[in-house]
């Protein structure tokens, strides 16, 4: 499995208070059968800029490279968990803020509903700075959506990122396993924090997918996170991913 949405990074925003809190998340996330996690920590460009930003992500990653365990974790990809603003397609800078090796960039969309000029600015990321957007963790905002707005932006090759969650919360999953037969969903993560209130939860979700699809639908999953990270480069390189 491919976690395509985790805060595991240390000390560098909501997620991994410590290095070995990191580590317990891998350990964890390993044990659930994850071979490839993407850290994806917040970018608020209200805050921050790429290069500051880039720069703190390079020292999480050298505080947990120092307790790295590559037997018994997943390997880990960088990236970032970008806030939309107006401006975010025509910003070259932001490129730099993709999945490390790759066009594709994870971005978190404001919790109301967007307007025109909004799905616009999304659908221009791809036109303008040739980046694949994916929009994260869609349960948080569909149903402030009008009615067509999925289908528009999946329609025009938006990827669309779910939380783990979505599948498992018993008021959620018959809908969440609606939009992934209907191909409405193309890639889950865990967007896991902590070992406790929001800890790795991909083996729930699994269960909850293979229980009720053939496996078919999980493999669809698994394939498109893979052909995203075709060309990245991990920044830490397991046993399990070499394989
Ligand atoms: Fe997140």
């Amino acid at each position: 499995m491919v976690d395509f949405h985790s805060h595991i990074l240390p000390e560098i925003d909501d997620g991994a208070e410590t290095p070995e809190i990191s580590a317990a998340m891998l350990a964890e996330s390993y044990n659930q059968g994850v071979e490839k996690i993407v850290a994806t920590p917040h970018f608020y460009p209200g805050r921050d800029t790429p290069q500051r930003f880039l720069a703190r992500r390079e020292k999480a990653i050298e505080k947990l490279q120092e307790i790295y365990d590559p037997i018994r974790s997943p390997a880990v990809y960088a990236g970032a968990e970008v806030a939309f603003f107006t401006g975010l397609s025509r910003s070259e800078a932001m490129t730099e803020l993709c999945v490390v090796g790759t066009r594709y960039m994870l971005i978190e969309m404001p919790a109301s509903r967007w307007s025109d000029k909004t799905v616009e600015e999304i659908l221009s990321i791809e036109n303008n700075l040739s980046i694949k957007p994916i929009v994260a963790h869609i349960e948080r905002y569909i149903f402030l959506q009008e009615k067509g707005t999925l289908e528009h932006l999946v329609n025009s090759g938006v990827l669309i990122q779910s939380n783990a969650d979505f599948f498992c919360a018993f008021r959620s999953r018959r809908k969440a396993i609606r939009m992934l037969e209907q191909e409405k969903i193309h890639l889950i993560g865990s967007d896991c924090h902590n070992m406790t209130t929001r800890a790795p939860n991909m083996a729930k979700a699994d269960e909850s997918i293979s229980s009720r699809l053939n496996p078919f639908c999980m493999e669809r999953i698994i394939g498109i996170s893979e052909k995203v990270l075709e060309r990245a480069r991990p920044i830490l390189k397991s046993v399990v991913s070499d394989k």
